[in-house]
Parts: C-alpha cells; structure tokens; sequence
C-alpha cells in the first residue's frame, strides 16, 4: 500500500508554466481512502471547495501555514548549520578551483527557511550567491516576501526538481527526497552531475524504524496544523534507506558519493536528518580535511544498510 502526503495531492502546477491544475476534492479524498489514511481522508474533508474543487486560497493559505510550522522544527534541528559545516569547506574548496563565485540552489526551498539562514548568517561569505527553487509559486512567493523583510539579498524562483535551469557551484536541499519515487531518484542526482557543479547535499529524514515514532511525537509537540501532522509522519514511513539514495546518487558518476553519518554510525533515537553528499574527486580531500574529525561521518557505499530494516541493533559508534 503506498503511502501518501496530503500536500502531495492537494496543489499540482504544469511544470513548464506554473499553471494551477484544478484539483478535485472527492478524487483526492479517494486516493487517500484507497491508501488506508483514514485520519487524512478527514482532513480533507473539512477542506473547503467550490463545487467540486478544492479551494485554491484556502490550499494555498494552509501550505504557507503548514511550511510556517516546518520552519520551525528545522529551527529546532538547527539545519542551517548542519548544512553550514558541510557547505563551508565544499565553497572553499570551490573557490580555490576557481570556479568563480560560489552559487547554491536549494531544490524544494519551501518559504525558504535553509535559503534564508544561511544567508542571514553569512556563514559561506559574502561572495556566495543562495537561490531557492520550488514548483509551488505560493510558497515561492511567501520566501521572496519573507526574504524582502528580512532584508536578504537571496533569490527565489518556481522550477521543477526535474527540470532545474538553475546552475549551481552546490545543490542542496532539505526534507525533499522523499516526495520522489525510488525509481526517479536517479535522474535527479545525474542532473545536478553537470558542468560547473561542484556538488550537492541532500538532506532527507533517516529511514530507521522508529524514524515514524519519533515523526508522530516531534509533530504532535511541535505543530498545530493536523496536514502536517500527518504528512510529518507519512514523510518518516516513505523516507529512502541509506542503500536506495546512495545507488541512486552514484549514478551521477562524475561525482563521489557519500551518506554524512547513516543509520549504523547514529543513535536511532536522535537520528532524524542525515544528508546524502556528492561532491567531485578532486575536491574530497580538501573537504575531508576541513571538516577534521567529522569527516568519519562521510560514509560510502560498502557502509550503510538499507534503511527500515534497521532498529537499535544497527546504533552505536
Ligand atoms: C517537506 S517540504 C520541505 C521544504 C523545505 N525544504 C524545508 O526544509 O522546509 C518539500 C518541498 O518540496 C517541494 N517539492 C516537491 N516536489 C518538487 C519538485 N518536483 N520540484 C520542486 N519542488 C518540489 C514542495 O513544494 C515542498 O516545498
């Protein structure tokens, strides 16, 4: 039985002109029912609509709503620096290849909340340019505007995952990889193996069994809204294991790929974002260098296992 997002089904936009698709309530509520989610199937259900569609404003206002409540549990898993002490030595190492000034696009940026951070924090240096990309034109609105009043000089613009026009020295994101099938995970990996790039860091949530335990108890806490709730734990059963995303990204050949600190070198309990990392031959020794005793945390292939199948057993350093 495949398991579903609410957000997944509630907004669809053409990729190439970003147009809106109508979305109709009963067909989405059918979906659901047909998956076994019966709390979603309630949720959407007492989503308004005009006649048989949903309500486009009111989807968008609980997507901006839902995204607000993301942004703080990512403040609360301090993701901007995760993705700081990783980005830092990569820039670096960039910037000495002479690739000219650095440029980081955030995949599935949301209301940009990574984006933004780590362009208030500076961490990378003044030189780096950050662009946050997402198919969804609300939410990319919502980051340009939180951006403005912030007074951030990052950029944000709508494009597909599978379609990015966006070059850039570093690809990253953050909660995305599992919104993808298994089987498209590929494709998007070997399309950021591109002239230019120097690498990428995808951070996605740790396929350990109790990854949907601790989802249910961090969102019950930490959000309102019952969509994220239930997509916060629907995202922790569909993540990827370790083996799936590192077969996955080693199809961008161009790259060496790594897991930063999988499921068997992490305490289950604590393990809830780990990031899969590709970055060019060339550039991984500087990187392991810089990142000192943290650079045993960079794992390949023969080290990980495949991910659910993994309990406590495979915790401990
Ligand atoms: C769970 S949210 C994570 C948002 C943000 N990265 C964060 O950490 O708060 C997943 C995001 O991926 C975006 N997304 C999903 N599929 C996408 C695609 N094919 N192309 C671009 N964005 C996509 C969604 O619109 C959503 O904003």
């Amino acid at each position: 039985m495949p398991v579903l997002e609410i957000s997944d089904l509630i907004g669809a936009w053409d990729p190439v002109t970003g147009e809106r698709a109508p979305i109709v309530k009963r067909e989405v509520i059918a979906r659901l029912r047909e998956a076994g989610h019966r709390r979603a199937v309630r949720i959407v259900e007492r989503m308004p609509a005009s006649g048989e569609l949903l309500e486009p404003a009111a989807v968008d206002r609980l997507f901006v709503r839902v995204h607000t409540e993301l942004q703080r549990l990512g403040e609360e898993l301090h993701m901007a620096r995760r993705f700081a002490e990783l980005l830092a030595p990569l820039v670096a190492a960039a910037r000495r290849a002479g690739t000219g000034p650095p440029r980081i696009v955030d995949v599935g940026c949301g209301i940009g909340y990574v984006t933004r951070a780590l362009a208030a924090s500076g961490a990378l240096g003044g030189d780096v340019e950050l662009v946050g990309v997402d198919f969804n034109p609300v939410l990319v609105a919502e980051a340009a505007r939180l951006a403005k009043d912030e007074g951030l000089t990052c950029r944000f613009v709508r494009g597909d995952a599978f379609g990015l026009t966006e070059p850039a020295t570093l690809y990253i994101s953050s909660g995305v990889l599992h919104h993808f099938p298994a089987e498209s995970l590929a494709g998007f990996f070997q399309a950021q193996d591109r002239p230019g790039t120097a690498g990428f860091v995808h951070y996605d949530i740790a396929a350990t069994r109790l990854a949907p335990l601790g989802a249910r108890v961090f969102h019950r806490a930490r959000m309102r809204e019952p969509l994220g709730r239930h997509d916060g734990v629907a995202s922790a059963k569909r993540a990827h294991g370790d083996r799936v995303l590192l077969d996955a990204a080693s199809r961008a050949t161009g790259m060496r790929v790594f897991l930063f600190e999988p499921i068997r070198h992490t305490n289950p309990f604590c393990a809830s974002m780990r990031p899969v990392v590709g970055m060019r031959p060339e550039l991984v020794e500087e990187a392991r260098r810089a990142l000192g005793r943290r650079a045993r945390g960079l794992v390949r292939a023969g080290g990980v296992r495949d991910g659910h199948d993994d309990g406590p057993e495979g915790a401990g350093r």
